[in-house]
């Protein structure tokens, strides 16, 4: 009997299989609003996934670094994200968002009037950013967030988790992976604070916990999970001597939270210096929650680590993305549409709710 493609109960949560959709941005929120293609999108896709955790999305104007992804934090973004809601839910799937505040990685020319490029520090991430008045620019240097911004920010992550309950999400993702805000706090090389919430792994870590603190205490533990990258390098994140050290510490005190998930990322398959199995099964005996791995699985691989117990759910992305029917094809072993990655992030129709389908889906 498969595991993957058999339903599942998890916390309040019954999956109908055990295959999650993976955060990806996508680009097509024209004035960080959803619409009606990103939820025909989702729905498309929701026939295919127990879980889906939508693309990036910031509960802050201030975490909107790159051009039309969408935010949750106003009144027209949370009426536009029950869309999308609605359409997951009519094909039988459960939906997180997920919440990415950019941080140090932006642009102004990204931002709405008001809002800043802001970081746990003054320091530049190397590297550019598209944006699409003026094509890509370097990174601008953040504004060192002073304490009373952090509290702010607390706030706005506290904000759009209530925002999303009201959206008929089921719960949050807190992107605390691949080099944004959250991760920008955790790591040595983003953070060279002097106050309680930098130098130690515990001060870098305070940051996160807040926020898994601030957003619990407002929807509930069951609603509440959080991606990591240990070991990910992406947007400027070297290596370093404590990173194994430093992950085995935050699995333990994101266990004392009680939150609902733990999501790791392992993007080796996309060239990525490669996750130790080490640090992976690091997270499996110190967090007594969920565990979702990602990261270059196909069927096969899925069911095989599904067997082993090394996850409960396993996260599938670029090739949901390029096959809405994908749970079909997974099943009958049909060959899957390659994913275009020229249409990865432009705007409209084409290479995102235009993958053909092996038959058409039931209305
Ligand atoms: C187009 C694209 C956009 C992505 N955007 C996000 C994102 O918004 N948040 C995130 O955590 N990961 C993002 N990712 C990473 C994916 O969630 C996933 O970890 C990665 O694609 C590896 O999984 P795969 O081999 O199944 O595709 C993105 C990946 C792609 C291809």
């Amino acid at each position: 009997m498969s595991l993957l493609y058999s339903p599942v109960t998890l916390g309040p949560y019954t999956f109908k299989n055990r295959i999650v959709m993976s955060p990806m941005t996508r680009s097509r929120a024209v004035g960080n609003v959803p619409d009606d293609l990103m939820a025909e999108y989702y729905r498309q896709r929701a026939s295919s996934a127990g879980l889906i955790i939508t693309e990036g999305t910031s509960p802050s104007p201030n975490g909107l670094g790159y051009p039309r992804i969408p935010g949750i934090f106003s009144a027209a973004q949370v009426a536009a994200w029950k869309k999308v809601t609605d359409a997951a839910h009519s094909k039988g799937a459960k939906i997180f968002v997920q919440l990415m505040h950019t941080g140090r990685i932006g642009h102004p020319n990204n931002l709405p009037q008001g809002a800043a490029v802001v970081g746990p520090s003054a320091v530049l991430a190397a590297g550019e950013m598209y944006t699409d008045a003026e094509g890509p620019k370097p990174h601008p240097t953040p504004k060192a967030m002073t304490e009373a911004d952090i509290k702010a920010a607390i706030a706005e992550y506290e904000h759009a988790a209530k925002d999303a309950v009201a959206a008929g999400f089921e719960g949050i993702e807190l992107h605390g992976a691949n080099g944004y805000l959250l991760e920008q706090f955790i790591r040595p090389a983003s953070n060279k604070r002097t106050d309680g919430y930098g130098g130690s792994i515990e001060n870098r870590a305070r940051f996160v916990l807040d926020v898994v603190k601030a957003t619990t205490a407002a929807i509930g533990k069951d609603k509440v999970g959080i991606r990591l990258s240990p070991f990910g390098v992406f947007n400027d994140m070297p290596l370093y001597p404590e990173m194994e050290a430093d992950y085995a510490y935050l699995a333990r005190a994101l266990n004392a939270t009680g939150l609902f998930y733990i999501h790791l990322v392992d993007h080796s398959p996309m060239g990525a210096p490669a996750v130790p199995q080490s640090i992976k099964d690091a997270f499996r005996k110190q967090f007594k929650g969920v565990l979702i791995l990602s990261g270059g699985y196909d069927a096969a691989r899925a069911e095989s680590d599904l067997e082993a117990r090394k996850a409960d759910l396993i996260a599938v992305g670029r090739p949901l993305l390029a096959n809405p029917d994908l749970l079909e094809r997974w099943k009958t072993g049909a060959v899957l549409n390659a994913p275009d990655m020229d249409t990865f992030y432009t705007p409209g129709a084409k290479g995102y709710t235009d993958y053909p389908v092996l038959a058409p889906q039931p209305a």
